[in-house]
């Protein structure tokens, strides 16, 4: 092997791993993120999450939060208010099957949104109850 063919192949290597990181790092959610920062929102905030889910709102006469389903430790099963069905853990990290389908996170935060605040939620409070969801 001359040295010249050896630094391309080094090269190579590098590359392939480089990309294999990349993958790795982007998380189940952040491509929710990048859809609501597209509609203008963002910075996002974890914080901001967990603050917001716990935050009452009156609606119909009751008083909701998102913790009224899922509890207020998201790392834990919920119970639904409505049916008493019991709702696996929201959290990445007890869950790893959350965040990983668009569609349904989207689905199903218009239906939550709706009824926890009686209003569909901005593409920020959106990123911001995702980041908390990644971050626990
Ligand atoms: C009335 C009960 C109820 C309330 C209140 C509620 N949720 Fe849910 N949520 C559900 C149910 C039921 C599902 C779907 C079942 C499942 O995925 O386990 C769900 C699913 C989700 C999902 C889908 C996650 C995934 O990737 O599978 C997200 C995100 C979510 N809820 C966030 C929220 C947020 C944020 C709030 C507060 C604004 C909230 N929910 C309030 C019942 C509720």
């Amino acid at each position: 092997m001359n040295a010249n063919f050896s630094r391309h192949l080094v090269l190579a290597l590098a590359i392939g791993v480089g990309a294999l990181a990349d993958s790795a790092a982007a998380a189940p959610g952040d491509d929710l993120l990048a859809t609501y920062q597209g509609q203008g929102a963002g910075p996002f905030s974890a914080a901001a999450g967990a603050q917001a889910w716990t935050a009452k709102h009156q609606v119909e006469g009751e008083s909701r939060s998102c913790a009224t389903c899922h509890g207020t430790d998201p790392t834990k099963s919920g119970k639904h208010a409505a049916t008493g069905k019991p709702i696996e853990p929201l959290a990445v990290s007890s869950n790893p099957k959350r965040l990983t389908d668009p569609a349904k996170v989207e689905k199903w935060l218009g239906r939550n949104c709706r009824w926890t605040l009686g209003r569909d939620c901005r593409p920020q409070e959106k990123g911001d109850f995702v980041k908390y969801i990644q971050s626990l």
